[in-house]
Parts: structure tokens; C-alpha cells; sequence
């Protein structure tokens, strides 16, 4: 098979990660027989550095004409401390996922056995569980306008809107995935105070009755939030609106030991992106030091996406968690008394690990 990829490489750590998924996306495509066109553009505070956009025209028509997005990280200390800037990174992956219509964003939370030790939560708590938040990646705050400050700059609103549409197509996205696995649906929304929310429950319980064989429930975020910290393995699918799944996610995320674990699929509409769901980390971009095993897992998700290769998927998987086995891992998920690996050294660990498996 042929693979268009266009690779964002981003900002901060994101061009170290992402040189390690593509090391493992070659590897597959030197064992599997595909041929492999890789385009790299840039996005993020990068792309504002070089073009003044940080999603430019030329980025948004390679990831249109390719066949899948390879996406590192974005986002930069420059602007975080500068609440002032009139353009920001982040602007550049608001603008790719509505120029993309990404409106769901598939966020699986998987636990490593052998990392449980890694979790803040206690061992017995985290075991077993294995969700996946769906997140409504193009509307509601996010997106809604009017979006500003009024004339005296003492008064700033954001807006959240939703319509029906939205909901009900990202409502049966989660209903087929739980129909997929264990038939179980979490809806979460704020019911009880928010006008969005209501619309929110409403459309789901419209779109549920279409799956008798999927068992939903209703969550308000505040317990939904509690919930996953006190007991994750109840959880097999949820779904919500952009903000909640944004901060939901982080929280899931820390779960399973580390946030440098968790890949992500966001589709849609026009190409899929695949990216890790941690940030651009600033602090470690240079030092060979990051966590990529996000980023090759979010290159398995493409696989398994994108391409509908399931087998090269389970390979990338199977090497993963070979270099957990074999402690060829970075510092964040290192036991102690085992010299932890760098970015690079567990990037080619996998890559050499697939081409010999048999
Ligand atoms: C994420 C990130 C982004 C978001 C930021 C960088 C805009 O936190 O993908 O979760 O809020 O969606
Ligand atoms: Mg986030």
C-alpha cells in the first residue's frame, strides 16, 4: 500500500517525538512492504516564527492532500507568559481541527501492568482499566463567539454554543465504539447548570434509544471527574463536549503512570490527525530525554485508522511493550536503580525491534 503522511513536527519536544514515530512508521514500512511519501510543514510557534501563521495555507493543503497527519506537539513559553499576544500557537491547532472538521477527538487510556507502580493512584484502583474518552474536538467554548474583552478591558466573555447536529453525530460515534466494547456509554455534561449541557442530554438520550444494546448513563462532570480518580476501571466509553473532554482527559491520562503514554485520534471530516495527547513540555525539548512512546502509539492508532492496517498496528504495540519489558524507557516511567533510556535510544529500540520480529 501507498502512505501520504504529513508530519507536523510542532514545537518544544514535539520534533524529537515525532522523529522517533516516523523512525517506527519506517520500520513497519520496510517490514510490511508499504511505500512510504512523508511531507513534513510546519505548525505552532514555529510556523508564527517563520510564515506569521501558526497554521498556514501550505501546511492546511498538505494535510488535505495527504492520507493521514502525524502531529507532535505545539505551544511555547514565550506566549503562555504573554497573555497580551495577538496571534498564539494554539490558534494553529484550533484552526486545523475546524479546517480539518476533527470533531472527534479518541482519547484511549490503557494501563501498562507492568507501570502500576508508576500511577499516583493506588495499584488496585488502577488495574484493569481500560477507557476511552471521545471529546467533541469543534465546538462549544473553544469556539463560540462572540469571544473578547469589552472596550475598557475590564470585562472578557467566551461563549459556548452547541447545536443539535453537532451533538447527535459525536453521540452515535461513542454509541458504535461502546457497541464495539463493553456496551457501556458514560455521557458527561454539566445538566444541572448549563443551557448546552440540557441540549447535550436531550440529544443522547434521543440517539441511545437507537441502541438498546448499549447501556448509558448520565454524569456531571464534577462526579465524573471524581469518579475516574476513584474508581477508573467502571469506565468504558465517555463522551463529551470540547472542554470537559480537554480537562477530563489530563486527568485520565495520569492514570496509567505517566502523561507521556497516551496517543491520540482525532478524525473527522478531511484527513485525521494522530498525536500524542501531552504537550509541547518546553522544559525537556533538546535534552533527549522526552517520554515518545505517546507519539508511537498515536502512529499504531494511524495505522489502525488511516490505513486499516490492524496487523502493523499490533506490531507497533507488541514493540512497545517489549521496550517496557526490557527498560529501554525514558526517565518518567524508569524503575528505580535502572539507568533510564533517551528519547532517541527508545525510538530505535522499537524501529530494531520490529523489523526482527518473524
Ligand atoms: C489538547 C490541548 C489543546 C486543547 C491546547 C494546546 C489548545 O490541551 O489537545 O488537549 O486545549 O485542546
Ligand atoms: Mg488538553
Amino acid at each position: 500500500m501507498e502512505l501520504n503522511i504529513a508530519v507536523l513536527p510542532g514545537d518544544g519536544i514535539g520534533p524529537e517525538i515525532v522523529e522517533q514515530g516516523m523512525k517506527v512508521v519506517r520500520a513497519v514500512c520496510r517490514k510490511k512492504g508499504h511505500g512510504l511519501y512523508e511531507k513534513t510543514a510546519l505548525v505552532g510557534a514555529i510556523a508564527i516564527k517563520e510564515m506569521g501563521n501558526p497554521y498556514p495555507n501550505s501546511t492546511h493543503d498538505l494535510c488535505m492532500r495527504s492520507d493521514a497527519v502525524f502531529f507532535g506537539a505545539i505551544g511555547s513559553p514565550e506566549y503562555d507568559n504573554d497573555p497580551t499576544a495577538k496571534v498564539r500557537p494554539e490558534q494553529g491547532l484550533l484552526a486545523m481541527r475546524q479546517k480539518l472538521g476533527l470533531y472527534a477527538n479518541i482519547r484511549p487510556v490503557t494501563t501498562f501492568p507492568t507501570l502500576l507502580h508508576k500511577s499516583p493512584l493506588r495499584p488496585d484502583l488502577v488495574e484493569g482499566a481500560d477507557l476511552i474518552c471521545i471529546r467533541e474536538l469543534t465546538g462549544g467554548i473553544y469556539f463560540g463567539r462572540p469571544q473578547g474583552r469589552s472596550e475598557d478591558g475590564e470585562t472578557a466573555y467566551d461563549t459556548c454554543v452547541y447545536t443539535r447536529k453537532e451533538i447527535t453525530r459525536i453521540v452515535h460515534l461513542a454509541c458504535e465504539y461502546a457497541r464495539n466494547r463493553r456496551k457501556k456509554l458514560t455521557v458527561v455534561d454539566k445538566a444541572n447548570v448549563l443551557a448546552t449541557s440540557r441540549l447535550w442530554r436531550q440529544t443522547a438520550q434521543a440517539v441511545a434509544s437507537e441502541y438498546p444494546d448499549v447501556a448509558v448513563d448520565y454524569m456531571f462532570v464534577d462526579n465524573a471527574s471524581m469518579r475516574l480518580i476513584q474508581s477508573p476501571a467502571d469506565f468504558d466509553v465517555i463522551v463529551t463536549e470540547n472542554m470537559f473532554g480537554d480537562i477530563l482527559t489530563d486527568e485520565a491520562s495520569v492514570i496509567t503512570g505517566s502523561l507521556g503514554m497516551l496517543p491520540s485520534a482525532s478524525i473527522g471530516i478531511h484527513t485525521s490527525v494522530f498525536e500524542p495527547i501531552h504537550g509541547s513540555f518546553p522544559q525537556a525539548a533538546g535534552k533527549n530525554i522526552a517520554n515518545p512512546l505517546a507519539t508511537i502509539l498515536s502512529a499504531a492508532l494511524m495505522f489502525d485508522y488511516a490505513f486499516k492496517l490492524s496487523e502493523e498496528a499490533a506490531l507497533i504495540r507488541q514493540a512497545v511493550d517489549a521496550s517496557i519489558a526490557s527498560n529501554v524507557v525514558t526517565p518518567d516511567i524508569a524503575s528505580s536503580g535502572i539507568a533510564p533510556a533517551s528519547t532517541t535510544d527508545v525510538g530505535d529500540f522499537i524501529a530494531t525491534h520490529i523489523l526482527s520480529i518473524p
